[in-house]
Order: C-alpha cells, then sequence, then structure tokens
C-alpha cells in the first residue's frame, strides 16, 4: 500500500529527519514548518516508528483539502476513505488540532464536526449507526494552515521522544529528540569521544551512545500501530530485527557524562543501564571547575542551566563564563553549547564558530558551536 505520511517536529530539525528518512528509504521526501512529509509502505510505517531519532510522532495522512466553512469541513471530511483505516469495532478520537491563518478557527467545532463526519462515513460503509469503539485506537489528528486542512491518524502513540529507557528524570530533562539533534549538528561519529560536564539524568550521553552504535531509539518501545489491522505482527517483527542487525555490537564508543549533583547521577547512570549503553559512557560526580579531559581530542555538547528552572540570572552567567574558562580551543576538540541566552558568547568569552536556532520545547534557543 502506497501511504503517505506527516512527521510534527521540533522547529528548526526538519532536514535532519529528512536525511533520516532518506537514510531508510522513505519516499518523496518533503519539508515544511515544523514537519516533514514522506511516503512508503507499511514496513515504512514500522520502521520510521523504530528508527527516527528526531521525529516527535508518525501520522498517515488521509487526506488534504481546502475548506473555509464548516459544511465543506464536514463533506471532504466524509469523502476521505477512513474505512481502509478504521475498522468497524476501532475507537476513532478526534485527538488534537491547531489552525493557524485560517477561517476556521474553533478547535472544539472542527474536533466535533471532523468526529461526525468520519461517523456518517464509516456508517455508511458498515451499514450500522452505532459504533462501540472498542477496538484498537485510530487517533485522528487535524491541522488547518492558511485554510489547507489535513487530517492525519496517530501511529505513535507516546510520543517518539519517550524510548523507554527515562523513567526517572531530573528537574530539568532536555527532551531525547533534541538531544539527538544535538549530537547530529555536532557531528559526532563513533569513533569519537563525548564529553557532557553537565548531564542531569544522562540524555546527550546516551542518545550519543544510541546514535554512534547504531542503536534504533525506539527498540525497546511499542507503538499505536502495533495494533493496526493493516501493520501485521510479522511487520514489526522484521523491522525489529532489520534494526537489531543494524547495531555494531562491537562498538569502541566512549563517552564521558559528569554533574556537579549526585542525584542526578545516579539518575543517568540508571537511564543509561535501561538504555543498554551504559558500558560505554563513565558517569562521575563532579563540578565543571574541576572538569578535565580525559582523551586527546572530544566533542563536547552539553545543555546548561538557563537561569530559568535551575539556578538564578547572575548564577547561570558566571557559569557561562566557568565554560568559557574551561572549554578552551585546542587541536581535536569541538564545544556545543545550547542556551536561550543571547549575550552567551559574552560571557563564555569567544564568539562562536557557527550559531544554529533551535527550540527547545517553546524556548528559543542557540546552539553555539566551537571546533576551529
Ligand atoms: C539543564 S540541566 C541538564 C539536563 C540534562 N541535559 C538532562 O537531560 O537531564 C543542567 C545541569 O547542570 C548541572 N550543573 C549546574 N552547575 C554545575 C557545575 N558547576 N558543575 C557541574 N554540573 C553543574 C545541574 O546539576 C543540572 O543537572
Amino acid at each position: 500500500m502506497d501511504i503517505k505520511f506527516a512527521v510534527p517536529c521540533l522547529m528548526g530539525i526538519e532536514a535532519l529527519i529528512a536525511d533520516e528518512l532518506k537514510a531508510i528509504g522513505a519516499g518523496d521526501v518533503v519539508c515544511e514548518n515544523a514537519r516533514v512529509f514522506f511516503t512508503g509502505d507499511e514496513h515504512m510505517l514500522a520502521r520510521a516508528n523504530i528508527c527516527l531519532r528526531h521525529a516527535e510522532r508518525i501520522q498517515i495522512v488521509v487526506g488534504s483539502f481546502e475548506a473555509r466553512s464548516f459544511e465543506e469541513l464536514f463533506e471532504k471530511t466524509k469523502a476521505l476513505p477512513w474505512e481502509e483505516w478504521i475498522g468497524r469495532d476501532d475507537e476513532f478520537p478526534i485527538k488534537g488540532g491547531y489552525s493557524r491563518n485560517s477561517q476556521l478557527f474553533s478547535i472544539s467545532d472542527c474536533q466535533s464536526i471532523i468526529k461526525k463526519a468520519v461517523v456518517e462515513r464509516l456508517k455508511s460503509k458498515y451499514g450500522i449507526s452505532w459504533f462501540e469503539e472498542t477496538g484498537a485506537k485510530y487517533a485522528i489528528e487535524f491541522s488547518i494552515m492558511k485554510d489547507l486542512v489535513t487530517l492525519t491518524i496517530d501511529t505513535s502513540g507516546a510520543g517518539l521522544h519517550k524510548r523507554g529507557y527515562r523513567l526517572a528524570a531530573n528537574d530539568a530533562p532536555i527532551k531525547e529528540t533534541l538531544a539527538a539533534s544535538l549530537c547530529t549538528l555536532a557531528r559526532l561519529r563513533p569513533y569519537h569521544t563525548l564529553y557532557d560536564p553537565l548531564c542531569g539524568s544522562g540524555t546527550i550521553a546516551i542518545e550519543g551512545a544510541l546514535m554512534a552504535m547504531g542503536i534504533a531509539p525506539g527498540i525497546r518501545r511499542s507503538f499505536a500501530a502495533e495494533k493496526f489491522a493493516n501493520v501485521p505482527p510479522e511487520i514489526w517483527a522484521e523491522e525489529r530485527t532489520r534494526a537489531l542487525d543494524l547495531i555494531d555490537r562491537d562498538s569502541e564508543f566512549r563517552a564521558f557524562a559528569s554533574d556537579i549533583d549526585p542525584a542526578a547521577i545516579e539518575t543517568a547512570k540508571e537511564n543509561a543501564k535501561r538504555a543498554g549503553v551504559d558500558k560505554h559512557i563513565t558517569f562521575e560526580v563532579a563540578d565543571l571547575a574541576d572538569w578535565e579531559r580525559k582523551t586527546e581530542k572530544g566533542t563536547v555538547i552539553c545543555n546548561p542551566p538557563y537561569g530559568e528552572r535551575l539556578m538564578n540570572p547572575a548564577e547561570v552567567n558566571e557559569l557561562y563564563k566557568l565554560m568559557g574558562r574551561k572549554f578552551t580551543r585546542e587541536r581535536g576538540w569541538a564545544y556545543h553549547i545550547i542556551t536561550p541566552c543571547e549575550d552567551f558568547e559574552k560571557y563564555f568569552g569567544k564568539s562562536a564558530d557557527k550559531r544554529r536556532k533551535l527550540y527547545n520545547g517553546m524556548i528559543k534557543c542557540q546552539v553555539y558551536m566551537y571546533f576551529k
């Protein structure tokens, strides 16, 4: 079956997802703001869920059309082939949606009209008037951008950042998908040594290790579409085997992760163990002031406190100054720091070789990169 998919993502990492999609064999990859589209079959549906490191979820695009009135929204939604996916007993909640620069802007009204239209369509296809909705869950989501409605079915269930290894987190953990994006932007390679001297719950070191060792981030979790009739268990089993075959079991990848907070280090160790990468990461309780290089070359990636949830702005500025003193320009060393602080370079004491805008949730940040 030729399926069109949409991948919502954090703003600024569309191109990273497009590259990942091309690498796993997806077709017709097109980037939009905070969304990437592609095509593929049922295998690709499973593969994208299991393998993509930077994506938030994978959605099936059931249809796309222009609508400026509720009548149009109803009729065009009803005209779509919902029965190709949703069976007579299945559950089909209208989960969420958003509308931007469009005539239809009431989210709750759009939600109930879409539900009515899907019900009408399925009534006519299955010849029944009441839906028990006790079967598999097909969560319908909608977006309306400049009057263009796109209707999708979610295949992921829990967001893809939930890899399954992070049960506990410290106070301000970075999202796993963002940590993976930082590793990709830093061009982390299996033969590099990764350092995170402000590691918190260890997300950057863990994502770096998963990436360097070729471990698919979704290998340990389940997905909503595992219950879909169109995506039988054999497909999931084959894709999991494919992902397992790609793991570099002889990897010599090494990461060093430290933090001043002993409780954070305990959490990080547990997370790394669950992720199956604990043998590749050395964790240590240490103040950045005492941070030392353990190797000749290294890639430092870190997510310091922003002075919002952790520390106050004056303390954070002192920490950025300390980072500037510790992260000296040396051959074979690169540093990547994500922060919303617009004066970061002033405190750090050096202009970045490259800056990249990236959102940490709703917080507009920059990744300051030093590699020369
Ligand atoms: C934003 S959190 C990092 C979160 C982490 N990326 C994660 O995913 O959990 C910043 C971390 O910096 C640590 N920290 C603050 N000052 C430090 C210092 N002087 N030396 C080492 N760690 C420090 C805090 O304990 C905190 O865990």
